[in-house]
């Protein structure tokens, strides 16, 4: 079985609107980056803070990141490199679930982020009242949540995984004849549960991001470069899905570029990622999946809105004034410590 259920209380009309009118910080001049780059490497290390980056944040701050001890991942990584290093601030560049999800796992440790306004569709679209009365409704089944959800959403959960790890624990439920709930992304839900035969009903949450890849327009291009291998997270829809020679979270995508002898590739997820491709793999030719439609001003314009609000700016911002500090009301933080930490002790096991 596998039913999407729709609820009218979610405007993914709003959700979309606000994801339109989020404020991009302005790019930094050469001089700017220059002075930006000295004066964060010098907070950092006076205070003892740790820099932790997803591969969709600003190249900039990837390397800021990796030139100052610090990381870029995907966000199981993320959190559990956070988890395991010994500085006491850990500065996390992303969207608030990340931060959170930081908070939740380290909370003697203090967490900041460049900003506290980037959100996540997939966040906004799953309200903790509306799933918590989903979830008694639905009391014989094992609620699985994405880690893109807040930590009241996390709190209510059996289990948090991210993309990377999903199908496996989805197996791993299925194999015990477990029925799953799963929220927010109604994409990556369908996905698993095609991949994995599991009994599971979904949230119909979606990423702005993702949603937007259109599939006429891929097939055209595949048509133009017969070659190139298709990569595709497993936010983006059905007929996406069914075009990809690979499906993965954001390391493993970059990792099918470094590790297949494959020269070129079309990529069908948010373009920060490129900036890591690149590095990892110079001379391969990489393309963006098209996704905004034929007869469209923009084709390729895939990056998440709020993911472009962390800049040099705000995380200098941030450090010299110890704003942006993430708070998660401990009560609840150490209920979602719970379904967390059952993830990242099932990944350590695979
Ligand atoms: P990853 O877990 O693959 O980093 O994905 C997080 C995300 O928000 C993708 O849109
Ligand atoms: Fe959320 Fe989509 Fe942005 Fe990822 S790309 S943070 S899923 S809105």
């Amino acid at each position: 079985m596998n039913a999407i259920v729709e609820f009218p209380l979610i405007n993914h009309d709003a959700i979309r609107k606000q994801a339109e009118q989020v404020s991009i910080p302005p790019a930094v001049t050469p001089a700017e980056r220059e002075r930006l780059f000295a004066q964060i490497k010098q907070l950092l290390q006076e205070q003892n803070a740790v820099l932790v980056a997803h591969y969709y944040t600003d190249a900039d701050l990837q390397i800021l990141a990796e030139e100052t001890g610090g990381f870029v991942s995907d966000s199981l990584d993320m959190a559990r490199f956070g988890h395991e290093h010994p500085a006491q601030t850990l500065v996390v560049a992303g969207v608030r679930f990340m931060g959170e999800t930081a908070k939740i796992l380290n909370p003697e440790k203090r967490i900041l982020m460049p900003t506290l306004e980037a959100e996540c569709s997939l966040d906004l679209s799953c309200p903790e009242k509306e799933f918590i009365q989903f979830c008694d409704e639905h009391p014989d089944h094992t609620v699985v949540v994405y880690a893109n959800t807040s930590a009241a959403v996390k709190a209510r959960a059996d289990w948090v995984v991210t993309s990377s790890i999903a199908v496996k624990v989805a197996t791993h439920l299925a194999e015990k004849g477990e029925k799953i709930l799963w929220a927010p992304d109604k994409y990556l839900g369908g996905y698993i549960q095609n991949i994995t035969g599991a009994d599971m009903i979904l949230w119909p949450g979606s990423c702005v991001v993702h949603e937007r890849f259109k599939a006429e327009e891929l097939k055209q291009l595949r048509k133009k470069h017969k070659a190139a291998m298709v990569l595709v997270h497993p936010e983006s829809p059905a007929d996406i899905i069914a075009q990809a020679d690979l499906v993965g979270s954001t390391t493993q995508l970059i990792k099918a570029v470094t590790e297949t002898d494959a020269q070129e590739f079309i990529v069908a997820t948010d373009n920060g990622i490129f900036h890591k491709m690149k590095q990892a793999a110079p001379d391969k030719i990489l393309l963006e999946a098209p996704n905004a439609g034929i007869g469209a001003t923009c084709h390729s314009c895939a990056h998440c809105p709020w993911m472009a609000m962390n800049s040099l700016y705000n995380l200098a911002e941030t450090l010299q004034q110890g704003i942006n500090e993430i708070h998660v009301d401990l009560e609840i933080g150490k209920k979602a410590m719970i379904p967390l930490q059952r993830m990242l002790d099932f990944a350590a096991r695979q």
